[in-house]
């Protein structure tokens, strides 16, 4: 079966940047920044950046396209690929297709949420709400945790995700280039637009409590540098997990989308301008709505308050509030929901893919009936996000898919692209077909730099959070077995992942040496290891 490709060179950066921006700029990174001291985690974040987030990017871009020259278009082909003597090697890669497949199931009813709120916005159903209580009883009704004169159980927000998970199964169904490319070409730019309407309103505004408590205020809060934060490692762990999260390194998706690339197609550029669009989004827009927002209604001592109850209520409870309060307060809200479900949507396409991708590539079947495996069996999975929400099972399914793997799967992928393939290699792979050169700095910070950083990340984590999540240390009791089902589902997963693989490879009997570069292939160059 011939493998896609992307329609243009903007499509695929609108995609990958629709992947990138998405609630995690508008929402977790003010909390981020504001529970970690505005100022004082700017820089620890500007250095994750540069140091992994960049790197990864133009990693996953090199071997994603790398993959697809060989018709991989995930992680355990694409590993594979790689270390073609490593027998081993491609069960590391599954780990990009469970995250992805993870994050997807408790995604997609959070996004739904926001198509709910959209319309909720528009209908005023919130509108007679005046405090901060109602809106977080509004919240609970609508999430089936509480019964209250605002809803009677989940029926609505069931309906709601129904459509979303249906609509981006839709998505999928049309592929590349008429399904991901065309909506990413109009979600990414008007969500944009509509961002950058409310952050302009935002900045303009005056409080209605202090008028000392201005907008520029609010700014300075972020952006007054503070050295003394350097020396805290969970500030650090913070920003890096930021970058992470922000950029969609290290969850398996940019390779996806980079393995539809043509054997010449730009990667160095490409992925620099999707990454430059979603720290735009992300430090520039949504870097200047919330935290200003608050600030001029709660003032300084508000922001940190507001942080402290979390992305959620920021984004259910919090702006709704604010934003009513402006001269055509309906429209804003309802810009508000719709900017946040479109920046939802163009992430969680780009996290079904790899599965979807992965059953098309390694077992040789259609798009379609792909998409329609992938869909049934998450719309199972997502009952459990769903109903056992208060149960803790969605910051389970976080953890484990959404922030440990992603470090273990960053920490793989650059060690075997700048250990194992060899940074020579590597360096000339970037550059091959690309429309810049990247100072040789990086070449250093390639091999050693990024390495060490993420396996101090991943050291520091394991110690920090992973141990103590393992031993369910601080779970409530009465979420114990909800927490126990939930990483028995998540093993089961990942285990009938790396069975599939192995079917995969006994299938196609692929052999363990095949050339490591499409130069080789090509006969055009050898590297000065294999001609001997
Ligand atoms: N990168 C996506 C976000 O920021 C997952 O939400």
């Amino acid at each position: 079966m011939k493998r896609e490709n992307w329609g243009s060179k903007t499509g695929i950066i609108l995609a990958v940047a629709g992947s990138a921006v998405g609630l995690g700029n508008f929402l977790r990174f003010p909390v981020q920044a504001a529970k970690n001291g505005g100022g004082a985690f700017m820089i620890p974040y500007f250095v994750a950046f540069l140091l992994l987030g960049i790197p990864l990017m133009w990693i996953e871009w090199t071997i994603g396209r790398f993959g697809g020259g060989f018709e991989h278009g995930t992680a355990p082909g694409i590993f594979h690929s790689l270390w073609r003597k490593n027998r081993f090697i491609k069960y590391f890669g599954v780990i990009g297709i469970f995250g992805p497949v993870v994050i997807f199931i408790y995604y997609t009813y959070i996004e739904s949420w926001l198509l709910g709120y959209s319309f909720f916005a528009l209908s005023g159903r919130y509108a007679g709400i005046t405090d901060e209580a109602g809106m977080v009883s509004f919240l609970r009704g609508y999430q089936g945790i509480l019964h209250n004169e605002y809803f009677s159980g989940i029926k609505t927000a069931y309906l709601f995700f129904l459509a979303t998970f249906w609509l981006n199964i839709l998505v999928i169904v049309f592929g590349i280039r008429r399904g991901i490319e065309r909506l990413c070409k109009i979600a990414l730019p008007s969500l944009l637009v509509l961002a950058l309407a409310i952050m302009v309103r935002v900045l303009t505004l005056r409080s209605p409590v202090n008028p000392s408590w201005t907008p520029a205020g609010g700014l300075g809060f972020l952006w007054n540098p503070d050295f003394t934060a350097l020396q805290d490692a969970r500030v650090w762990l913070a920003a890096a997990g930021q970058v992470f999260f922000t950029l969609s390194v290290g969850i398996g998706v940019i390779l996806t989308y980079a393995s539809y690339l043509k054997k010449n197609d730009d990667v160095l550029l490409s992925g620099l301008t999707a990454a430059s669009t979603n720290e735009f989004a992300e430090v520039v827009i949504g870097g200047s709505i919330v935290i200003p927002a608050a600030f001029v209604f709660f003032g300084p001592a508000g922001i940190g308050r507001i942080a402290g109850q979390g992305a959620f209520d920021l984004g259910f409870v919090t702006m709704p509030l604010i934003l009513k309060t402006f001269p055509a307060g309906t429209l804003f809200g309802f810009f508000w929901f719709i900017l946040l479900f479109l920046a939802g949507i163009t992430s969680s396409i780009s996290l079904a893919q790899p599965a979807v991708a992965f059953l098309e590539d390694e077992f040789n079947i259609s798009r379609k009936k792909a998409a329609a495996i992938f869909g049934i069996t998450c719309f199972i999975l997502s009952h459990f996000a769903i109903f056992f929400l208060a149960k803790g099972v969605v910051d389970e399914l976080d953890f484990w898919g959404g922030t440990f793997a992603l470090v273990v799967f960053a920490t793989v992928e650059t060690i075997l692209f700048a250990w194992v393939f060899g940074i020579d290699k590597a360096w000339e792979e970037m550059h091959s077909g690309s429309d810049i050169k990247i100072p040789s700095v990086y070449r250093f910070v390639i091999k050693y730099i990024t390495p060490v950083f993420l396996l101090v990340i991943l050291g520091l984590w394991t110690y920090q959070q992973a141990i103590p999540t393992l031993l369910l240390k601080g779970a409530a009791k009465e979420n114990i077995p909800f927490i126990l089902i939930t990483r028995f589902i998540l093993l089961g997963l990942f285990l009938v992942i790396c069975l599939m693989v192995k079917k995969a490879w006994d299938r196609k009997k692929e052999p363990d040496y095949m050339p490591q570069s499409l130069f080789e292939i090509n006969g055009e160059e050898k590297t000065e290891g294999e001609k001997e």
